[in-house]
This record gives C-alpha cells, sequence and structure tokens, in this order.
C-alpha cells in the first residue's frame, strides 16, 4: 500500500521505497501540506506548524475571528489567489463576473489501484505494476470550479507524479489565466534551486544558485521548452553534495512554453509551482469542459547522484517507450556535418560505404534532400525528394545505402514550412500569422499552427506516406525555431491564448499516432540540438540530439547538466570532424569518442577527409560502444567532479547495478607543465569484491577503490581523455568468478 489513508482526520500518507509525502484536511476545509522527504510512517505532523496573528496576511472566511491563521502563512498543497495567500499561485482565474478569485476547499478524496493517464498527454506508466493514484478534489463554491488534484505513485521508482485537472461544474465561463500543474511547499530549512539553462549551442549548463526571498522564474515564452531554460529543477539543501542532503526534482513532461517558479517566502519556507503556458496563457472553461495540466514527475532523495539514478531509471523506463527504448541502438552517421545541404546521391552512397567498413550501422540522410532544398530559405513543407539533386530518387539512394548493411534513416521538420514552398503557396493559412501583420521569420521559415487538425492531419497523412513508401528506419524529428506571431485562423479572439498549448497538444497527437502506427522506427527528437530536451517529447522519442555543438570539450558542460535529470540513453551524441564547425577547436579522435559514448552515440563527419589511422580507431570505438552499451544504457550514472574538477579535468563512472563491471572517463580540459596526477575516488562498486582493471592490468579490492581511490596515469596532450573499464574478477567470498 503505498497511499495511506487515515480516515476521520483527512490525513493522506503517500509512500514510496524511500519517501514520503504528507498531507491532511486541517478544521478550515483546506488541504494542507505537511511533509516530504525521507520515509516516515503515517503521524500527525501537525504540530510542526504554529499558528500566530501576521499581520497584513488576511484570515479566510471559516477562520471566523482567528487572526492566527492565514493562507499566506501555512503550506498547502494547492495554492490559490484572491483569498489571502500573496505568495505564488498555482492557479489564476477570471470568473465571469470579472472577478479573480477561487477559494479552493477540500470536498473529497480516493485512492485507485494503478497510474492515472492525462488526455492527449504525455504520462509516467506503471512499468513495474506497483502504481497507486490518489486524487483529491477542491472546490471553490461560488463559481463551482473543481480542481482534482491527481498523485501517481511509482513505489519502487521513488516517484510521485503530479497533474491536475480543471473542471467547471457551474453553469458559466472560467477562463484560467494559469493552470499549474503542481505547487510543492518545503516549510523549513535553508535551500539552493539547481536549474539548466543555455541557448542554442550551449544547453543545459547547471547553475546552483541560493533561493532569496523573492520569486524566481525559469521557463520559455517561445512555443519549445527551449534551449534557454530545461523544464526540470532540482530543490536542494543548501549543504547538500552528491552523496547527500535533502534533494527534490521537479520534471515537467511537457515540451511547450512553461513556468517553473520559485519564491522564497517572508516566513521561510520554499513554493515552487510549475504550470504551462507563459503570461499569454489563457484557457476558458466552457460549463461541462475540463483542461488537463501537464504532468510533474517529483521526486526525494539523498544527495544529488541519487536523485539523478533514480530520474534516469524512471525516465528510461516510465516515461520513453517503443522497441528501442531499452534495446540496442544502431551507431549512427550523420549527413549534416559531412555535406550541410550539398548532397548528391554519389556523395551520399560514397560516405555510406566508407561507413559501412567501419562497422557503422545506420545512415542518417539530414536536411537537404527535399524539393526546392537548397538552403534554408526554401523548401520546408515539400516532402517529396529534390529530383534535382537526386534524380535516380529516393529509392535509389536507400537501396544503395540499404546494400552496404546499413539501415536508412531520414531528417525531416514537419512543424515547420518556408514560404518559397507549395505547402505555403497552397496553404498560407496553415502558418502562425495575425490578420494585417507579416510574421517574423525564424531561420528563414515559420511555424505550422499544429492547433488545427487539419495541419495534425497533413503532417500524419506525409510522414505515414514516407514511411510506408520507402525503407525507413529511423526518423530524425526537427524543430528549428522559436515561435513568434501566436494566432490560428480557426480560433475566435478569446481563444488565441489557447494556442500554444493546442499546439503541443496537436503535436502530442501527430507524434502518438505515428510512433503507433510505425513501432518499429527509431524517432530521434531535436529542436537545433536541445532546445526541445524534455521528458514530454521523451514518451515519444526515446532520444533526441543533444546540441548542435559537436565540440567534445562544449559537450561535457551539456552532457554533464543533462546528466542531473536524463539518462544518458536519451542524449545523442556525435563524432564530428576537428577543427569542429562551432568551436575551431580540436580534439584527439579519442576524446570526441569517450564524450560521444556518454549517449546515444553516432558519427557525423566526412569520413574521406580522416587518415587510415583514424578510421581504424573509428572500427575499434564502434566495437567497443556495441560492448559497453548496456552499461552506458542502463548504468549508475556517478559524477566525480567534485574530485577533478579542480584539477581541470572532468570526470564520471558509471556501474552496472549487479556492480560486476564499471567504466570510469576522464577528460582534461587543459594540460600543465609538472601538474600533479588526476586523483579520483570511485563509487558505487562493491567493497568487498576485487576488480581487474582493463587498461592497466591491475587488481584492487572495491574498497580500496572507492576509499584510497585511483591515480590516473599522466595525461598529456590536447584535451586528452582517458577511459578504465572495470570487471568483477573475485566475489566478496574470496571466490574466483
Ligand atoms: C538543426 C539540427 C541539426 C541539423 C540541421 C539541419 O540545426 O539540430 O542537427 O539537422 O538542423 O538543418
Amino acid at each position: 500500500m503505498s497511499i495511506i489513508d487515515s480516515g476521520a482526520d483527512h490525513s493522506i500518507t503517500v509512500q514510496t521505497k524511500d519517501s514520503s509525502y504528507h498531507m491532511a484536511v486541517d478544521g478550515y476545509g483546506y488541504l494542507r501540506h505537511l511533509y516530504y522527504g525521507k520515509r516516515l510512517e503515517p503521524e500527525d505532523l501537525f504540530y510542526l506548524y504554529r499558528n500566530y496573528d501576521r499581520g497584513f496576511s488576511g484570515n479566510p472566511r471559516p477562520a471566523g475571528n482567528d487572526r492566527t491563521y492565514s493562507l499566506d502563512a501555512v503550506c498547502q498543497e494547492f495554492s490559490t489567489s484572491g483569498v489571502g495567500d500573496y505568495r505564488i499561485p498555482a492557479l489564476r482565474v477570471m470568473n465571469t463576473d470579472g472577478s479573480r478569485i477561487a477559494d479552493l476547499r477540500y470536498v473529497s478524496h480516493e485512492i485507485r489501484p494503478g497510474k492515472y493517464t492525462l488526455p492527449g498527454l504525455p504520462t509516467a506508466r506503471d512499468t513495474d505494476g506497483d502504481a497507486q493514484t490518489l486524487e483529491v478534489v477542491l472546490r471553490d463554491e461560488p463559481s463551482k470550479l473543481t480542481v482534482r488534484l491527481l498523485y501517481g505513485v511509482l513505489e519502487k521508482k521513488n516517484m510521485i507524479t503530479r497533474a491536475v485537472i480543471y473542471e467547471n461544474t457551474g453553469d458559466n465561463p472560467i477562463v484560467l489565466e494559469k493552470a499549474g500543474s503542481c505547487c510543492l511547499e518545503i516549510p523549513y530549512g535553508n535551500w539552493d534551486l539547481m536549474h539548466f539553462h543555455g541557448r542554442h549551442n550551449r544547453e543545459r549548463a547547471p547553475e546552483r544558485v541560493p533561493v532569496l526571498h523573492g520569486i524566481q522564474t525559469i521557463g520559455s515564452g517561445r512555443g519549445m521548452s527551449s534551449h534557454q531554460h530545461n523544464p526540470f529543477a532540482i530543490l536542494c539543501d543548501h549543504l547538500a553534495t552528491e552523496d547527500h542532503g535533502d534533494c527534490y526534482g521537479l520534471m515537467y513532461l511537457y515540451s511547450g512554453s512553461f513556468r517553473a517558479e520559485i519564491e522564497g517566502e517572508p516566513y521561510g519556507s520554499v513554493r515552487a509551482v510549475m504550470s504551462p503556458g507563459d503570461e499569454s496563457f489563457r484557457w476558458t472553461l466552457q460549463p461541462g469542459t475540463q483542461f488537463a495540466a501537464p504532468e510533474v514527475l517529483m521526486c526525494w532523495a539523498d544527495g544529488l547522484t541519487k536523485l539523478s539514478q533514480q530520474y534516469h531509471k524512471a525516465v528510461r523506463e516510465n516515461i520513453c517507450r517503443g522497441e528501442y527504448s531499452l534495446a540496442h541502438r544502431p551507431v549512427l552517421i550523420n549527413s549534416w556535418e559531412a555535406a550541410y545541404f550539398d548532397i548528391s546521391a554519389d556523395r551520399i552512397l560514397k560516405l555510406a560505404e566508407q561507413a559501412a567498413n567501419l562497422g557503422i550501422e545506420l545512415f542518417v540522410l539530414d536536411d537537404g534532400w527535399f524539393r526546392g532544398r537548397k538552403d534554408d530559405n526554401a523548401g520546408l513543407g515539400d516532402w517529396e525528394y529534390d529530383p534535382e539533386k537526386l534524380p535516380e530518387g529516393l529509392d535509389y539512394l536507400i537501396a544503395g545505402i540499404r546494400e552496404t548493411g546499413m539501415l536508412f534513416g531520414i531528417w525531416v521538420e514537419p512543424e515547420m514550412v518556408n514560404e518559397n514552398s507549395d505547402l505555403y503557396r497552397t496553404h498560407p493559412d496553415w502558418a502562425l500569422a495575425a490578420p494585417g501583420r507579416k510574421p517574423a521569420r525564424g531561420r528563414n521559415q515559420l511555424v505550422l499552427d499544429l492547433s488545427r487538425e487539419d495541419v495534425q492531419d497533413y503532417i500524419i497523412q506525409f510522414m505515414t506516406e514516407l514511411l510506408t513508401k520507402y525503407d525507413i528506419s529511423y526518423i530524425k524529428w526537427d524543430f528549428n525555431r522559436s515561435v513568434t506571431d501566436v494566432y490560428s485562423h480557426l480560433l475566435p479572439a478569446e481563444q488565441q491564448g489557447e494556442v500554444v498549448h493546442r499546439g503541443i497538444l496537436g503535436l502530442y497527437r501527430v507524434l502518438e499516432t505515428l510512433t503507433a502506427r510505425f513501432p518499429k522506427v527509431l524517432f530521434e527528437g531535436c529542436a537545433g540540438g536541445g532546445g526541445r530536451f524534455d521528458a514530454g517529447m521523451m514518451y515519444y522519442t526515446p532520444q533526441i540530439w543533444g546540441s548542435d555543438d559537436t565540440d567534445p570539450i562544449e559537450r561535457l558542460i551539456i552532457q554533464k547538466g543533462t546528466s542531473f535529470g536524463y539518462p544518458l540513453s536519451t542524449v545523442g551524441a556525435h563524432v564530428s570532424i576537428a577543427p569542429n564547425h562551432q568551436t575551431g577547436r580540436s580534439t584527439p579522435i579519442s576524446t570526441r569518442a569517450a564524450v560521444a559514448m556518454t549517449g546515444a552515440f553516432g558519427y557525423e563527419l566526412d569520413l574521406g577527409l580522416i587518415d587510415r589511422e583514424e578510421q581504424e580507431e573509428i572500427r575499434r570505438q564502434v566495437r567497443e560502444y556495441r560492448e559497453d552499451e548496456p552499461l552506458i544504457q542502463r548504468g549508475l550514472y556517478y559524477r566525480l567532479g567534485e574530485d577533478t574538477e579542480r584539477m581541470d579535468a572532468f570526470s564520471w563512472l558509471l556501474v552496472s547495478e549487479d556492480q560486476d563491471q564499471a567504466l570510469l572517463t576522464v577528460v582534461a580540459t587543459a594540460t600543465h607543465g609538472n601538474a600533479p596526477l588526476i586523483h579520483v575516488r570511485l563509487k558505487g562498486l562493491d567493497p568487498d569484491a576485487l576488480y581487474e582493471l582493463r587498461e592497466d592490468g591491475l587488481k584492487h579490492s572495491g574498497a580500496a577503490l572507492m576509499n584510497a581511490g585511483y591515480t590516473l596515469p599522466q595525461l598529456t596532450g590536447d584535451y586528452p581523455a582517458f577511459r578504465l573499464h572495470l570487471k568483477r574478477v573475485q566475489n566478496g567470498a574470496g571466490k574466483e568468478e
């Protein structure tokens, strides 16, 4: 039983393997948050909170003359607005009379077996067969706005999911100006916020800052989760380290504009609210209708490493779906940095032959293959092969690639259109643009209005044709600009605030249909690299191109930031040419591979430009990746930077769940004369077992490697990388394995 209902006093405890979440209805009918953290057995926790008169914080009606009770000072499960709580509301409404008041009181609750789902939205699945759902119903009586708080418990995974269904059970329309998915309050302590920010070519850089008094917002108004702020945040104790300390994660299963607001409150607590959309969000709830706010995957753990490992497992097993989510991913070569738009059958077939010779398993034909696509000014929307570049047709090209033994994959950007395309000339109203305004361009293209069903159907149709007509095993689904000019020709003025969210629902419908129709196709997400790198997309695309920046030294920080929430199996990572096209930096091919192997591995370079020695190295790398892949995909991931970053080296370790194997990677970002040797303490090994260290032939106990550590050989040259494979050769009882 993971949800325990105390009965009479309306206190509810949600239990996972290691954590507990306590809430209760108080004497005035408000649903109070009492505790979230290390697992406790159910107990009355109201003693933690003491009421006293706090000036200028009003007292809700049910409190009568009790001046010591204010919503401004208590921890609530779902904060609202207009009735005396001046902190971040999880919900903002405009009632038919124009008032912005919602006084949410407890009505009922229900515990159900299994995990709830949400209409049209991705949700974590119950893959362990242990999930339960708690639904708590709150209502604002005057407007009859009913708010159903949903909690899904994935007990073994230590995950609690949150989502909200808003329902208009009254007779008048209600406008949702903000429709939060969750509110989390931490009543006491000294907290830091970790978030993952960036820009194109520099996504998900980790930043840890103290939670200050006032509100800090991370989010996106770009119609995509964005390069700028990933929809994942961690609240951790100011003293928390990789190994210890209270850490809470909030991961949004959502790919559109969003807000995560974190407030350090006057009385010392912290409130975090996640909601879909930005300030322009408005959703009119007609009587009898519902609005589902997307799901948040919430987790508590002792230490950042544990938090990350729990997210890795849950994202991999409960969110990613399809044949490829846990299986071998073919090592690929992508044509983009090899040829850009300059595509011809000869050039592509030559690259394919070279790649197949080196053991590469999948050829991805990137941008530039379709009608009119000479550069990025034209073509998006006309998804047939370009007869000028490929006069013999796509079939001919695919047959040639398949003959080499490789699978074939192709790039598409279905949500976009160039004005110079037949699609735009036929359907100009399918692009987002307001009447009387010329829309802004981004990468010379416009965004299709996916809130429209006809546009969704067009994408489903052309993709179905493409995937049916041709022998395609992989799709790279790109999205290369932020959204502007939000206006849909099919919606009335008062519903234009719904367009962005409706567009995301449209995208999810398209992806759901296509992934169900073509279960054998591997879909990789992309948005100018990692601009839509979120758990919502991972429900449909189990891997996402990590960043357009393929420089391994840049990738170190990108992939480190990514590792806080997302498993390596989700991160598309490629070896490209040196000097790197984004930074001009030269690095050894061994370093490029060591970094790219910390992900869904591939290559993206003109193989004709490298010498025989590097080609041999690629052949070895592909073999090695295939051997190591189970450990890379499913191993427990440890960031070891606390030991090595002060020595200009990034390091990380993967340990198999049975502790039989491990793989240490260290990359030096600078080399110094007469430098101290890099020393690292390993983690997660079996202390009693003996491990063989493949690359230097030594054998040492897990205890020694974890406590005394491991000293690396001297690393020289530019940006050297070091990899060490460990294998258990003797178990704790001294028996040879
Ligand atoms: C985006 C992607 C790249 C490549 C180009 C093609 O930038 O992130 O990998 O596919 O588009 O135009």
